[in-house]
């Protein structure tokens, strides 16, 4: 596989919590080899947590975990799986576990989603994100679970999104996607913490410089769209999961926190003014 575009760490980083806040933990992040998730990987690190980057470009993930490595003084193990895959998951996570011997945090991030309407949009297409959002993070969670989670507590934080909040043109597979893994959050924290395993979403709204944002049009939105004024950062994203992972968020657990300025209650989502901002862009589609 190619390697597309290794993000870079920070050039600087302003602590906000003290800088040993995760020490003695181990991370298992899917998807930690790019975007939201490289940064995420990048703060905890940065909090004395060792971490395993999960996810299926291996050439992108080694690059990744040099550069973290190299940036933090911390340890980070690439491991190519797809959170499809069951056993590829099993696999990784038998490897993060014969390295590091404990996973204190799973953050679910993998995600795929692309611009598409409903009318027209093959059932693989609509399958192939639940299963890679969804039964991801179901396969993730729960071999980490048995594996550690289940006999030694843990954290839990799955990566979410507003879409279902309001209901988002062509992201019907996407929103339904999240959704369940919302559902999922509740569920598990439920189910699981009785194991003092906590379990917590965090739902981003649009976010400089990703994948995610590029993909979806992020470009097309304006500033005044969004109560606070802008669009988030990947750095503001990772000091939420960095919160609700260490011990200042004990006592949260079921609950998914929005952290998007205040954008799923005022950003377009309807066919007009979506075609109307994406102009001749995504007109093709709509
Ligand atoms: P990204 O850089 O494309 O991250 C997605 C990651 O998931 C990639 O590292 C990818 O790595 C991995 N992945 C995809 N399919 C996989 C599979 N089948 N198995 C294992 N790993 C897989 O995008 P991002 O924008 O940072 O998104 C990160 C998370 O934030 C996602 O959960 C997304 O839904 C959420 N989010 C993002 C935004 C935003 O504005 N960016 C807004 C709301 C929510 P490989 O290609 O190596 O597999
Ligand atoms: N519009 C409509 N359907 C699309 C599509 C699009 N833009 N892109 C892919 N699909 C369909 C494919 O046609 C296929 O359906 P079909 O078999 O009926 O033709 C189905 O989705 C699966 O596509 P495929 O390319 O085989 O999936 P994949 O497993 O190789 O890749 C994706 C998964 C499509 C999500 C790919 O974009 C990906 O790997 N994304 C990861 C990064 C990402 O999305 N980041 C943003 C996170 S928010």
């Amino acid at each position: 596989m190619s390697i597309p575009k290794i993000d870079a760490c920070l050039k600087a980083y302003k602590y906000l919590f003290r800088p040993d806040l995760l020490r003695g933990n181990v991370a298992f992040i899917t998807g930690g080899g790019s975007g939201i998730g490289f940064r995420i990987a990048e703060i905890l690190m940065r909090h004395e947590c060792d971490t395993v980057i999960a996810s299926r470009n291996f050439a992108r993930l080694k690059a990744a975990s040099e550069q973290l490595e190299c940036a933090t003084g911390r340890k980070c193990l690439p491991v190519e799986m797809d959170v499809r895959n069951s056993e590829d998951v099993s696999n990784a996570v038998d490897l993060a576990m014969d390295q590091f011997k404990q996973i204190n945090i799973l953050v679910n991030n993998a995600a795929g989603n692309f611009l598409a309407p409903l009318s027209g949009m093959s059932s693989n297409a609509y399958r192939t994100i639940l299963d890679i959002d969804t039964v991801g993070t179901f396969n993730t969670s729960t071999t980490v679970y048995e594996q550690f989670l289940k006999d030694n507590g843990g954290v839990i934080v799955n990566i979410s999104a507003t879409l279902a909040h309001r209901g988002q043109v062509l992201q019907a597979h996407s929103g339904t996607a999240k959704a369940a893994v919302d559902a999922l959050t509740k569920h598990m924290a439920v189910e699981w913490g009785p194991d003092r395993v906590r379990v917590v979403g965090v739902a981003p709204g649009p976010i400089a410089e990703t994948e995610g944002n590029t993909r979806l049009g992020g470009d097309c939105y304006r500033d005044h769209h969004i109560p606070l004024g802008r669009v988030g950062t990947k750095e503001e994203i990772a000091n939420i999961v960095l919160f609700v992972a260490s011990e200042a968020g004990s006592l949260i657990s079921g609950e998914t926190i929005v952290a998007d300025g205040g954008a799923w209650m005022t950003m377009p989502n309807g066919m007009k003014e979506i075609a109307d901002l994406m102009k001749g862009k995504a007109r093709s589609m709509l």
